[in-house]
């Protein structure tokens, strides 16, 4: 038995500014609405609190890029989502907007108490300003060239290309986005949260959960604390987001962090939630009693803020308080990534299949059994659609289908539409399904998040059923024994209602159809009973002698024919050549030469060859290589991107081209004297150059 008497569940907040699709679906929203189901079906306290993250700047970007206002972004998408999650039955309690006022209000509460507590941290630093438009510029509004992989568009967090976190005082030639003008480092003051203050409390937290977390979440956790918790600003300067609440002139015109903002969404919706419940402070007992659990589903580049950050922030607001303390998270289910037909989705190439489209052509519950058959817990998965027709046909339609409609429609013609008989416990032990063994290994699998497994183990009984009810033959066997005949139909329709519970979770629409097709009232979720677990009701069998099932018999499940498919894969297809050719163009790009130089343009250049004496990664910064060469007397220390495609010690030994006279630069806290050249391929895969000779060290390359 669980300690926790009632889960709190929360889905990551996507951001408002684009529709989901499916990797979202995969990875957060359907096994958020599997484990909220299955713990309801348990007769488990258990609410799912969702919502938009409507601020930050992907949303004021979407919004300049197309014209229109950024609440017109959000109203738009929040409405488009909520949409598309109500169509595919993710059965969110709760589903709010951070531009609500009472998330406004709770969020600007938890920065003044952590500001009256002196938590905070002031600091004064350059950032940059656009001189045209008048604005300071958050990261993400300056863009240039990466100082790692040269690639022209990166953003001033991160390059997409090269996948390296950047601050933008690192990129070459900075742009700024609204402008294009060139844009000036200026003062400007901003509000830290010092995260070293709760390193120690935040490692015991990891190490508590060292055992019942995933491994990656650890693991990505631990990266984090071992390089030591630093300072972050958690307030920029925009015009879009929560006012930092004071009055003083130095926080006019600055919004909260949307990270600080977002996390706290989870809080500000319980709160809208138990308002609409009628019971307004009702919120508290699922955050703040210590025998509530929460448990947060996020996708796996969120980790760190929900394993570092918003504990942080819970801690401060905890901090010296008896009354009004909050329960850290007592599980962070993250996921890997579901790709699609091979490759990764991708909103900026929009390579993507968006939830609420493919709804519109295809029932949901088709699509919530193919994803959680390739639920990605602990690798990347691909998600196709012959992977997805082949299940809908093979084990949606002629498994389980197939199974409930011969079951139902035979009871209907031979017994008159009622259970002939009673089907005693012998029997239903008998069937070769070890029921407290199943149940006891579906609660395993749901309640540690191995939604395949828990998929599966439904999946199976359907199977058996599907064996027992050929293998028996009633139609054959009711002319000479109408008994055995009887059995064979009570027993299948106890599977039935088995099977409608046991794949509740994930094919609700589908298990209530089922429900109605066996001659139940209402919806199953109306049987559901506080504190009576729906499971154990299957360890007795419960449709009686006499009861009459359904006047209906439905198919449950339509065939997927190739023709259904093929429009879709052409989609991809070109989708994908699209893709292709966004990269095509990008090489054919840098067939355009640059503007041409004099000689003595060249002569500036310092091109050197030197060797590689040693050779390490760089800690946080997943593609860069920490290189040590000589160059004939002297020594120097480059930074170079090639961490994908060269190991260290690969590199030790290789003669190297260096350009010897750039200016040093600093990345990632570490200074690099120079670069070295290389090419990239077209596939992205990076060739070193790697001059050969023989007494050529320090020489120069001309
Ligand atoms: N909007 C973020 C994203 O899509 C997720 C926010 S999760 C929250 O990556 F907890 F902060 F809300
Ligand atoms: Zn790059």
């Amino acid at each position: 038995m669980s300690e926790f008497s009632r889960t709190l569940v929360t889905s990551a907040l996507p951001y408002a500014n684009g529709p989901v699709h499916l990797g979202h679906l995969a990875g957060v929203y359907l096994p958020a609405d599997m484990y909220v189901r299955y713990k309801r079906l348990k007769g488990e306290d258990v609410i799912h609190i969702g919502g938009s993250d409507e601020h930050g700047v992907p949303i004021t970007l979407t919004a300049e890029k197309e014209g229109i206002s950024p609440k017109d972004v959000v109203d738009r998408y929040h409405t488009m989502n909520l949409d598309a999650f109500t169509k595919c039955g993710i059965s969110f309690d709760y589903y709010g907007r951070t531009s609500s006022p009472l998330h406004h209000e709770t969020a600007q509460d938890f920065f003044r108490e952590i500001e009256q507590k002196g938590i905070f941290r002031k600091k004064s630093e350059k950032q940059f300003f656009d001189p045209k438009a008048g604005r300071f510029l958050s990261d993400r509004y300056v863009t240039g060239t990466c100082p790692i992989c040269s690639n022209p568009e990166a953003n001033g967090d991160q390059c997409e290309q090269c996948g390296t976190h950047l601050s933008p005082v690192e990129l070459i030639n900075p742009k700024s986005k609204l402008s294009d003008a060139t844009p000036e480092l200026r003062e400007t003051m901003h509000w830290y949260f010092p995260l070293g203050r709760f390193q120690p409390a935040l490692e015991a937290f990891v190490n508590s959960h060292e055992e019942d977390w995933r491994q990656n979440v650890v693991n990505y956790s631990r990266t984090w604390l071992r390089q030591g918790l630093s300072d972050r600003a958690i307030t920029r300067d925009l015009n879009w987001g929560i006012a930092v609440p004071l009055d003083s002139d130095d926080a006019a015109g600055k919004v909260l962090y949307v990270w600080f903002d977002a996390v706290l969404g989870y809080i500000s919706f319980t709160k809208e939630w138990a308002e609409k419940q009628g019971d307004a402070e009702r919120w508290k007992t699922y955050w703040q009693d210590p025998g509530s659990r929460l448990v947060n589903f996020i996708g796996k580049d969120n980790v760190v803020f929900h394993t570092l950050m918003f504990p942080a922030i819970l801690l401060a607001w905890n901090e010296g308080r008896r009354t009004g303390i909050y329960n850290l998270a007592d599980n962070v289910p993250a996921s890997e990534f579901m790709n699609f037909e091979g490759r990764k989705f991708s909103k900026s190439r929009n390579y993507a299949v968006y939830l609420g489209e493919f709804l519109e052509k295809f029932p949901a519950d088709t699509l919530r059994y193919s994803i959680a058959m390739n639920y990605p817990e602990s690798k990347d998965t691909d998600f196709s659609w012959t992977d997805y027709q082949n299940r809908t046909n093979g084990e949606l339609a002629d498994t389980l289908g197939n199974f409930i409609k011969r079951s139902v429609d035979f009871t209907r013609a031979r017994f008159d539409a009622v259970v002939p008989v009673e089907c005693t416990t012998e029997e239903w032990a008998s069937l070769g399904i070890d029921w407290p063994e199943t149940l006891r290994q579906l609660d395993e699998a749901f309640e540690q998040f191995h939604f395949r497994e828990a998929v599966s183990i439904g999946m199976d009984v359907a199977r058996s059923a599907n064996r027992f009810l050929t293998g028996s033959e009633p139609w054959k066997v009711i002319k000479s024994d109408p008994e055995a005949a009887a059995k064979t139909m009570a027993l299948s329709l106890n599977l039935c209602h088995a099977l409608s519970l046991l794949l509740y979770p994930v094919i609700p629409e589908t298990c209530n159809r089922i429900h109605s097709m066996l001659g139940f009232e209402g919806t199953l979720e109306e049987q559901f009973v506080r504190g009576r677990s729906m499971v154990d009701v299957l360890l007795a069998s419960p449709l009686k002698k006499g009861h009459r099932i359904g006047e209906k018999s439905e198919i449950l499940f339509v065939k997927l024919d190739d023709s259904d498919i093929e429009p879709e894969l052409r989609k991809i297809e070109k989708l994908l050549q699209q893709a292709e050719r966004k990269e095509a163009s990008a090489v054919e790009a840098e067939m355009v030469f640059k503007p041409e130089i004099t000689f003595d343009d060249f002569l500036k250049v310092d091109l050197r060859v030197a060797k590689v004496l040693a050779a390490e990664k760089v800690k946080k910064a997943g593609k860069l290589l920490k290189l040590q060469l000589q160059v004939g007397a002297s020594t120097r220390q480059v930074l170079a991107g090639i961490a994908k495609n060269y190991k260290p010690e690969e590199m030790v030994g290789k003669n190297v081209v260096l350009v010897a006279n750039l200016a040093p630069r600093k990345i990632r806290d570490e200074v690099s004297e120079g670069m070295i050249l290389a090419v990239e391929g077209d596939g992205g895969d990076l060739f070193v150059i790697e001059p050969s000779g023989t007494e050529i060290n320090g020489k120069q390359v001309q």
